[in-house]
């Protein structure tokens, strides 16, 4: 299949009240592992890259890779920028071959980020792609950006009905108390807004932060109206753990193949369990 945008795949989930699993890919193991276990979970998913990692690998190496990947999976596959902070960004994404783009203007005051967001949805719409916009700030690191504890806001339920009348993004992320990386003390994660928000926009909410959350809170969200969910890190420690005990056990290493089919299979288990959690199996 060709990689497709994320809006209907997270409509059948608001809808049915599942979740599609947004799933970061830093590089060719990493697109294998998740859609793999997708297309054997028969779920949609989507392929999340960062600036950092386009910035790793080359556009055009993520490109080709998630359309590879894409093309041998029997599911709906996305690549779907994450956190896009700028619009030439934006518009490079788009023409490289992206299916789905998040504009995180959450860092700008709130009208900026309302303009900036509105013309991100004017330009990705002509080209027949999706787009996530981004309000209030999330706290902990993604990729290499940093929102510290302090500086984490979480937008009220008037805030984010607006943002969504004004901007019409297909798919909308909301902080709502979840953190990028890993927790030092436990999420308290505001399904109540989720809910309320959800209930009074045309559009699925998305939570970011999906790594290390108690798998009922994660169905409490799922219940308030979460559709797309954001997992990184729990495939990131999984690769490394995997891979570190391989080369434990054997410290002389003539092959890296030996250590990254190891990693591949330890991500693939992770993103299999996500997916059964979020719902998102059988859909397909
Ligand atoms: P985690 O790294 O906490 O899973 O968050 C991922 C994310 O939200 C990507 O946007």
């Amino acid at each position: 299949m060709s990689l497709v945008p994320i809006t209907d795949m997270l409509h059948d989930a608001k809808k049915n009240r599942y979740a599609v699993g947004h799933f970061n890919m830093i590089n060719m193991e990493f697109a294998q592992a998740i859609c793999e276990a997708a297309s054997e979970e028969r779920a949609p998913v989507i392929l999340g890259v960062g600036e950092a990692t386009i910035q790793y690998m080359g556009i055009d190496y993520v490109v080709s890779i998630a359309e590879c990947a894409a093309k041998r999976s029997r599911v709906p596959v996305a690549l779907h920028l994450d956190h896009g902070s700028s619009f030439p960004v934006i518009a490079q994404c788009i023409r490289a071959g992206f299916s789905s783009v998040m504009i995180d203007g959450s860092h700008h005051p709130l009208e900026q980020n309302v303009a900036l967001t509105q013309k991100v949805v004017e330009l990705a719409h002509a080209a027949g792609v999706s787009v996530e916009g981004e309000l209030g700030s999330i706290a902990g690191t993604e990729e290499d950006v940093t929102v510290e504890e302090k500086d984490a806001q979480l937008p009220t339920v008037e805030e984010a009905v607006s943002f969504w009348e004004q901007t019409k993004v297909d798919v909308l992320a909301v902080a709502v108390g979840t953190a990028h990386g890993l927790y030092q003390a436990e999420p308290n994660v505001r399904c109540d807004r989720i809910a309320d928000i959800s209930s009074r926009i045309n559009a699925p909410l998305v939570l970011h932060g999906g790594s290390g959350v108690k798998e009922e809170v994660i169905q409490q969200a799922i219940s308030a109206g979460a559709a797309k969910i954001n997992v990184n890190t729990e495939n990131q420690v999984a690769f490394a753990e995997s891979t570190r005990s391989v080369l434990n056990q054997k410290p002389v290493i003539a092959d890296a193949r030996d250590f990254l089919r190891e990693g591949r299979a330890a991500i693939k288990e992770t993103v299999r369990a996500k997916i059964r959690l979020f719902g998102s199996n059988n859909r397909v």
